[in-house]
């Protein structure tokens, strides 16, 4: 049966789910050299931490970007495990007043790490309070009220913010200034992919074969959330069907009951790209009418479906919103109509048809 929209059951969500958590954090890398992939990020973290050390400072503020499930909270507990300090976890949303900021920040030892998931959902009074803590490690509070109010400036000791968000463009410059260093993460590759399988296998104490490793990792999204998440579903079907052993055969019957297609698509994607190409005519379709059209919620276009389909072309973005491409049609087995070329004169064709 075909899963309602926004479904947490959803096997290729990107976004976590209560299960993962429990899950993830056994599979988890814990320092940098278990760590599987983004190779470029990695480099510039290594060498920022090897500084920070050698000055004796805590490492400058940083931010990490890029779509859900791609490891932005394990990076960040990494970098705290390898500094060698404490890390503090919380949510844009989280931190609803300036007050639960201060609470939080007066509470922070020196070099701890706050790392603060969905940053640019801060809200406008709580980011205030952040800006002089960031920039001068200091809290600036209002004692009083009236003409008597006075600005009370507290020292902070010296700690690191980790921000992370999956909307750069949400940020505001006055707090995206004040990151000193701001990675993006992207989709893993698929050799990297095979091996977070395979490591994953290793510790949950499943056999896998390599051609099944490979199977997976081509079928996950370039996300390390959603394979793990896979690689669980799977182990059950061996253990039922193949004496715990997670082969070919297995991973295809898994993948195939999960309704997941060739390219890691599931059944909500087609849905969302089938909108585009069947009720939209392919396209150009505003994003608040899409997601309208599909029950979706504006934020799970743009977070959840949308990252991946642009990663394979399937879909473009333009200034009149969203457009389906020949290899999403393809890919659907949709006969391709390209409004983009010019259909012939009148003339032309009167001379094709009488030749
Ligand atoms: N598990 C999830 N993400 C991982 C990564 N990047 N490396 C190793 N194991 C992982």
């Amino acid at each position: 049966m075909t899963q309602p929209p926004n479904d947490p059951q959803r096997m290729v969500t990107p976004k976590a789910r209560e299960e993962d958590q429990i899950a993830e954090k056994s599979l988890r890398p814990k320092r940098l050299e278990e760590y599987i992939g983004q190779e470029k990020v990695v480099a510039n973290l290594k060498i920022a931490i090897a500084a920070a050390k050698q000055r004796g400072d805590p490492l400058d503020h940083t931010l990490f970007y890029g779509p859900p499930g791609l490891g932005k909270t394990t990076i960040s507990v990494i970098l705290a495990n390898e500094m060698g300090v404490n890390i503090k976890i919380t949510s844009g949303p989280a931190i609803e007043r300036a007050g639960d900021l201060a609470a939080i920040l007066t509470n922070l030892k020196k070099d701890d790490l706050l790392f603060i998931d969905e940053v640019h959902r801060l809200n406008r009074a709580v980011e205030e309070v952040l800006y002089p803590a960031l920039e001068d490690f200091a809290l600036d509070i209002i004692v009083g009220k009236g003409p008597s109010a006075r600005n009370l400036r507290l020292k902070l000791p010296r700690f690191t913010v980790v921000g992370a968000t999956t909307r750069l463009a949400l940020l505001t410059s006055p707090l995206r200034d004040r990151f000193g260093s701001v990675h993006r993460l992207e989709f893993y590759t698929h050799e990297a992919m095979t091996d977070i399988v395979q490591r994953s296998a290793a510790i949950l104490k499943s056999p896998i074969d390599d051609d099944a490793a490979v199977e997976l990792a081509r079928r996950a999204r370039g996300t390390p959330r959603v394979v793990n998440r896979l690689l669980k579903r799977v182990r059950d079907f061996a253990l039922v069907m193949a004496d715990n052993h997670i082969n070919l055969e297995v991973a295809r019957a898994a993948l195939a009951s999960l309704e997941i297609d060739d390219l890691g698509l599931d059944e909500n994607d087609r849905r969302v790209l089938r909108m585009i190409i069947d009720t939209f005519d392919g396209g150009p379709v505003g994003l608040s009418t899409l997601a309208a059209a599909t029950a979706e919620e504006i934020d799970a276009i743009e977070d959840v479906y949308e990252p991946y389909l642009l990663q394979l072309g399937f879909i473009q973005r333009t200034p009149r919103g969203r457009i389906a491409t020949r290899r999403a049609y393809e890919h659907l087995k949709v006969p391709y109509n390209d409004r983009t070329s010019p259909s012939p004169q009148p003339d032309l064709q009167q001379t094709l048809w009488t030749e």
